[in-house]
């Protein structure tokens, strides 16, 4: 974590909101909105993931895209991949961090990544291997995303108990961090401040500890004070909660990076990010995606009167 901030917000729209999309977004303007949004304070950017060309042709040009985003200066690099393959072309690309990913629920792991949750942890092995034989790739951070962390549009719930087991053999692999993920928007409060409560308790002495929700059936900001109130201080979100699912017409994205800090420099934590600065950069993924629908309450209504964000009290 930056010094000076007390949370860390890390933007994951150019992955996660760009993945679903069948827009090309040029890779000048994603350069731009990483140079933009780093500006705006953002400590860390997902900015790709080293997925077949083939299978999402949007990131066709990963390493270009995070060529340009080692450039910005103090900025965290990270990118999805989903297998060794992946892995080696992040390390070979310079990455700060790889976000592995695995789902908890089988069906979906299959369905993602075509593979068991065991085949992912031994692929993860073998990753953590590869990082300690591959010069200049021994500082690559290896966090591991644990999706439909509460539920499943194939499997329904998942149980707790399912995402502690899986949650064990990652950090046992070497996992640096594990980010827990509402992939499609099941979880509630309650679930929430249960299950990172446990995972905190359990891992959050070794490793780092992220939550990563989407806003599906609204929940998404309760989630992440829930999520605050058992001690995690990382959080995923995206700009104008930018993405969806285009077989799902009334899916959305990751919840809103915009309204997520201004919800937390309201509670007084410092993100260090500059929230009119941050507003400002939305501009860019208007221009380049123009219908998309964005959403935001921040943007839309604005500060109230008197507003000082934490980061300025200080
Ligand atoms: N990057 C580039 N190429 C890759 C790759 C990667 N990460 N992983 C595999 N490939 C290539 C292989 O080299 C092989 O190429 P070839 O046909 O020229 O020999 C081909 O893709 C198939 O490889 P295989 O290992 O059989 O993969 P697969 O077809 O079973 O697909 C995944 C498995 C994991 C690569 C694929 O399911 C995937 O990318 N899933 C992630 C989807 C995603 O991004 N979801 C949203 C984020 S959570
Ligand atoms: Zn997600």
């Amino acid at each position: 974590m930056r010094t000076g901030t007390d949370v860390e917000c890390r933007e994951v729209g150019l992955r996660d909101g760009l993945q679903s999309l069948s827009t090309f977004f040029p890779t000048a303007e994603k350069i731009r909105w990483i140079v933009a949004e780093a500006a705006s304070g953002m400590p860390e950017i997902e900015v790709c993931s080293f997925v077949p060309p083939k299978l999402i042709p949007q990131f066709t040009d990963a390493a270009e895209v995070v060529a340009a985003a080692l450039a910005v200066d103090g900025l965290g690099v990270a990118a999805l991949v989903p297998n060794l393959k992946g892995a080696e072309r992040g390390f070979a690309a310079g990455v700060h961090k790889l976000n592995y990913v695995t789902s908890v629920s089988e069906s979906h792991n299959r369905a993602n990544v075509r593979r068991s949750t065991d085949e992912s942890v031994d692929d993860f092995g073998r990753i953590v291997a590869a990082r300690a034989a591959t010069a200049g790739a021994r500082d690559t951070r290896l966090a591991v995303g644990l999706a439909t962390a509460f539920g499943c549009t194939i499997e329904g719930r998942v149980e707790p108990g399912a995402v502690m087991r899986l949650a064990e053999k990652f950090v046992a692999a070497g996992a640096d961090e594990l980010a827990i993920a509402d992939t499609v928007g099941f979880g509630n409060p309650n679930d929430v401040k249960r299950l990172l409560t446990q995972v905190m308790s359990q891992f959050g002495e070794d490793v780092a500890i992220a939550a990563h929700f989407h806003d599906t059936r609204g929940l998404g900001m309760a989630n992440v004070f829930a999520a605050l109130e058992a001690g995690v201080r990382r959080f995923d979100a995206s700009l104008g909660g930018l993405g969806g699912c285009p077989y799902a017409p009334s899916a959305t994205g990751n919840i809103v990076m915009d309204d997520l800090v201004f919800l937390l420099e309201g509670a007084g934590l410092r993100t260090g990010v500059d929230l009119d600065r941050l507003v400002a950069v939305r501009e860019i993924i208007v221009r380049n995606l123009p219908g998309e629908p964005l959403y935001g309450m921040y943007a839309k209504a604005g500060a109230p009167k008197g507003f000082v964000p934490a980061s300025r009290a200080a």
